[in-house]
């Protein structure tokens, strides 16, 4: 059975696009608390393009599930979490031209950075999560950093063209879960998950939680925010 986090970025994109108040992203926020998910992700980029300054205030006030900061190592971005003090930060690499994050973090490139930030932000009593690949060199380095949870970035997973390639990314992401767990870390999984590809993530023995954004926004159009959160739920507690 795994935890569901709802990742409400886009609905900060919808309101970015015309600069209006609506839709509000904590409103949406706090329908997803109601209809059961155990945790809200946003990720609050460099650039601004979608989660604002004042979004984060407020879901920091207004939240009663954990809020869970996805962000870079920017030093301006880390001084806005240790002043807001959110439950979690994830850290992510962010590029500008990016549509969305499109890899996990180097930290084996980044490791003294990485220390640093991580240092920084302990400080405040915040949990930190790591977003990497499914890779031992990565995993190994996170160890070493003392953090005790990652996001295994299911990118390649999801986009795998064919079933093949699925069950090779798949089988990827068992065996490095069941690795990172022997060496005591919490194992979270995330990155375009939908409705027809995350069972057999929520299945991987052990997975704490799923972070869930663009599939769960996009099904809202359909169903309503709270039952395409519903529907998911079910999906990550029904393994
Ligand atoms: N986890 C991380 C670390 C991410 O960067 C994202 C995308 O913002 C997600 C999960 C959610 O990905 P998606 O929107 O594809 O569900």
């Amino acid at each position: 059975m795994a935890l569901l986090g709802v990742n409400i970025d886009h609905v900060a994109t919808l309101r970015q696009q015309r600069r209006e108040l609506s839709p509000d992203p904590v409103a949406a926020a706090l329908a997803c608390e109601k209809a059961g998910a155990d945790s809200i992700v946003a990720h609050l980029r460099e650039d601004r393009r979608h989660i604002q300054d004042h979004d984060v205030a407020r879901l920091k006030r207004f939240l009663r599930i954990r809020f869970n900061l996805e962000m870079a190592i920017h030093p301006e971005i880390v001084d806005i979490a240790c002043r807001v003090k959110p439950d979690q930060v994830t850290l992510v690499p962010e590029r500008r031209q990016e549509l969305t994050t499109e890899g996990g973090l180097d930290v084996v490139r980044n490791f003294k950075k990485l220390k640093d930030a991580c240092a920084k932000i302990a400080c405040q009593k915040i949990d930190i999560s790591l977003f990497i690949d499914p890779d031992k060199a990565q995993v190994d380095r996170t160890v070493a950093l003392g953090v005790e949870t990652i996001e295994f970035h299911t990118g390649m997973y999801a986009k795998a063209l064919t079933s093949a390639a699925r069950v090779k990314e798949l089988k990827k992401l068992v065996g490095m879960s069941a690795y990172a767990r022997s060496l005591g870390l919490t194992v979270n999984a995330g990155h375009g998950l939908k409705y027809d590809n995350t069972l057999p993530i929520a299945q991987i023995p052990g997975m704490h939680e799923l972070n869930i954004g663009h599939s769960i926004i996009s099904r809202a159009l359909d169903v309503g925010l709270k039952n395409a959160v519903r529907e998911m739920r079910k999906i990550a507690r029904s393994a």
